[in-house]
């Protein structure tokens, strides 16, 4: 399985504490069948001002430690990025960091705020894909709008842009409303790519698996291979090639 979404750079937002933490979520991510998993640590500008340099340096480290590890996982950075005008100006420097590319364009992971759906964001989204750059909005089946209207939802996919589910929604961690969203979405095919967004052991541990485990059971095996495996796979592929 190929994880796109991850929170294990020790230190550099909510995610993992320290490099003890990252080492126990690469193996917990490994032992579950998790092959090459995606670092993107928050990038918030006034909460978690990260950027490409200091996210390069964390990996590194991670990378060393792991090696000496005898973990089996292959890994790469970006980011996910919270919602904000700044994104264009960070567009223009070429300093965003892409979790891969999708018919020609980088693919952003994109996060909206978990409250609402801000002015504006359907603006951005097109300002992004005239830009080259593909948003792949980061956990929409969370958001609070969507959750309390649908027809936000859908206002956000006639965007044609990507989706990713977190396979915990889909193991019902975050409620019965969002783990039906995110189940619709699938039933729609609405949704790109599911992914762990882990965090850390104890609240969000990487459960990719039960997500894959449960779309087998109510879909088919085929769409859960396609939906945790072969396209953040068609998506990340040179990402993990350049690193690895
Ligand atoms: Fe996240």
């Amino acid at each position: 399985m190929i994880d796109l979404h991850s929170h294990i750079l020790p230190g550099l937002d909510d995610g993992a504490l320290d490099m003890a933490e990252t080492l126990t979520l690469l193996r917990i991510a490994s032992e579950s069948g998790i092959t090459h998993m995606m670092c993107t640590p928050h990038i918030q500008l006034g909460r978690f001002d990260n950027n490409l340099a200091n996210i390069s340096n964390a990996f590194e480290q991670v990378t060393e430690n792991l090696e000496s590890s005898g973990i089996g996982i292959k890994l790469a950075f970006a980011a996910e990025v919270r919602i904000c005008p700044e994104i264009m100006l960070l567009a223009k420097q070429s300093t965003l960091p892409f979790i891969g590319t999708w018919q020609g364009k980088d693919v952003l992971l994109l996060e909206l705020p978990h409250s609402h759906i801000p002015a504006g964001t359907e603006q951005l989204i097109k300002w992004l894909k005239n830009n080259d750059i593909m948003p792949m909005i980061a956990h929409p089946e969370r958001n609070r709008d969507i959750l309390a209207d649908r027809k936000k939802l859908q206002q956000l996919t006639k965007l044609d842009c990507l989706f990713q589910l977190t396979a915990s929604s889909i193991c019902g961690d975050f409620g019965e409303d969002a783990r039906a969203i995110a189940l619709e979405m699938i039933a729609n095919e609405q949704a790109t790519i599911i992914a762990t967004d882990t965090h850390n052991v104890k609240r969000r541990p990487p459960k990719l698996k039960d997500a894959k485990d449960i779309v087998t059971e109510q879909f088919s095996e085929q769409l859960a291979q396609q939906l945790v495996h072969d396209m953040p796979w068609r998506i990340s592929a040179d990402k993990f090639s350049v690193v690895s």
